[in-house]
Formats: structure tokens, C-alpha cells, sequence
């Protein structure tokens, strides 16, 4: 898939989004090293700290459909879902909670997952690589020396 595939699957998947509250849409798109492609979108609660981000639920279907360890690369766009298209210009870096999901899913392979981070309207479009965005993170490989 290209870029703009995936960034396309994430801007998707975020008209699906339950975010009544914040009313920001945040679509997600996870592929596999084999080029399998699960979507998710944030899931928001009246108990506002119990809602879900989109990389959060996507990883959870990455897991149940191909594995954890078999993610390669990421999409992630966020904004207005009020129209029949997302919407917003500035490009969505995940939050340090999902940044913390996706460290755990690059040590389980050992890939440097890329990030593709959009806006809304997919024209903003920022790369990264997970070592960037959580250096020095605590990951799995952090618990090597556990009794
Ligand atoms: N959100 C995500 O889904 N992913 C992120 O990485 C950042 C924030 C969601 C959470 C909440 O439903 C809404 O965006 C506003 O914070």
C-alpha cells in the first residue's frame, strides 16, 4: 500500500469515530509486514477518561488479526467528521499513551515502525519512526532482567 493508501484507510476509518464529547475524529490505519491492513477510530465514554484512542483500537484488531509482532507501519489522521470527508489541517502525532502501544509493538519485532502522522484533510503529512517519538522508551525488552 502507499502513503497515501494508508493515510487514506486512517481518514476512513475516523468518520467511524464515537467522539461526541471532543467532537475530533481520529482514524487509524495499522499495516502488516505482509501488507495486511486494520483500521480503528477512537471510541469516547460520558466517563470522559475511559474513552479509547484510534491506535489503541487498531492495534487491538493488528493483534487479533495478524499479531502485534508483525506490524510495519502506521497511519494516523485526526479532525471534523461532521462533513461527508474528515476535515483539519494539522497533522496528528499520536498521544504518549499510544506512542507507549506502538513501542510495544515495535520491540516485539524489533522494526523501527513508521508513523505516518495526517491531518484531517490527508494534505499535512509528517513521518516518524517510534525510536523518535518515545526515546529511551520502557518496553518489553525493558523487563529482561525481571525475576
Ligand atoms: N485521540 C486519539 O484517538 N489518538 C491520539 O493519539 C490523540 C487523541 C482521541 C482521544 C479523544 O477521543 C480525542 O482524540 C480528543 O483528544
Amino acid at each position: 500500500m502507499t502513503d497515501a493508501d494508508l493515510i487514506a484507510a486512517a481518514r476512513t476509518a475516523a468518520l467511524k469515530a464515537y467522539a461526541p464529547y471532543s467532537n475530533f475524529s481520529v482514524g487509524c490505519a495499522v499495516e502488516s509486514v505482509d501488507g495486511e491492513v486494520v483500521t480503528g477510530a477512537n471510541m469516547e465514554n460520558a466517563c470522559y477518561r475511559l474513552g479509547l484512542c484510534a491506535e489503541v483500537s487498531a492495534l487491538t484488531l493488528a493483534q487479533a488479526t495478524f499479531g502485534l509482532d508483525k506490524v510495519a507501519r502506521i497511519a494516523v489522521a485526526g479532525g471534523d467528521a461532521s462533513g461527508t470527508a474528515l476535515a483539519g489541517t494539522n497533522a496528528v502525532t499520536p498521544c504518549g499513551g499510544c506512542r507507549q502501544s506502538i513501542l510495544e509493538a515495535a520491540q516485539l519485532s524489533g522494526v523501527d515502525i513508521d508513523i505516518l502522522c495526517a491531518s484531517g484533510d490527508g494534505q499535512t503529512v509528517k513521518h516518524y519512526k517510534i525510536s523518535a517519538l518515545i526515546p529511551h522508551g520502557f518496553g518489553p525488552a525493558s523487563l529482561k532482567d525481571a525475576g
